[in-house]
């Protein structure tokens, strides 16, 4: 069921049923070369965890989505906020686009536009900040794009592949943010 539609993808709620997928991205190394995730295999056992906590949406201090092109109706990517601090009014965000053949074509842009729209417009946020390694210029591009400005870098952060890496940080404020131009349903 779409939640929340741009011109391209819709986001939808995460179901237990998608966890096949999620297994299949955070297994393979080009998807999370520059993520933590990387450093040790995944069970199927905890990816279906993953997936049954996100479906189940407990949690108040984060929400998942499904990244779905309309087209076909594909799911291609997870994308979240989390901890959501729901006094000083900020979340993390987070995206995974599982399929590289779905790179580059401007879907990671779209996806983040529309949860900035509902973090900022429904759930009354004023700041989204976010943590990218600084080896992975396809995300800093494309949060670039979408708005998120460079705050700061975390110096040799995280240790992996012989050496320590940056990890940047970026952040938009709800009055930077541009609404992407959209249709309000399909
Ligand atoms: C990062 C990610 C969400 C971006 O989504 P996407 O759909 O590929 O991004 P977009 O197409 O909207 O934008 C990518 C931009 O980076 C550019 N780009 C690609 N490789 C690049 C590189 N090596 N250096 C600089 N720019 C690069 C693209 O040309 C594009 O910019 P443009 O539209 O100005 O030409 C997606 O690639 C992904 O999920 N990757 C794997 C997991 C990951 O790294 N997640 C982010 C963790 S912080």
């Amino acid at each position: 069921m779409p939640y929340i539609y741009g011109p391209r993808l819709y986001l939808r709620a995460i179901e237990v049923e998608d966890w096949e997928h999620g297994y299949r991205w955070v297994n393979d190394p080009e998807v999370t070369r520059f993520l933590p995730l990387h450093l040790f295999p995944y069970s199927q056992l905890r990816e279906r965890g993953w997936y049954e906590r996100a479906a189940r949406g407990e949690s108040r201090d984060e929400v998942h989505f499904a990244i779905v092109l309309r087209e076909g109706d594909r799911y291609i990517g997870n994308t979240s906020l989390f901890a959501i601090d729901w006094r000083h009014r900020q979340a993390g965000f987070g995206i995974m686009i599982g399929e590289p053949d779905c790179w580059d074509k401007g879907y990671g842009t779209e996806a983040m536009q529309l949860v900035l729209e509902m973090a900022f417009r429904q759930l009354g946020l004023h700041k989204v900040w976010l943590q990218v390694d600084a080896d992975n210029e396809r995300a800093i591009q494309a949060y670039t794009k979408a708005g998120f400005r460079r705050e700061g870098v975390l110096r040799d952060d995280r240790y992996y592949n012989g050496r320590f890496h940056d990890t940047v940080i970026m952040g938009i404020l709800s009055a930077e943010f541009v609404p992407l131009e959209r249709e309000t349903e399909g």
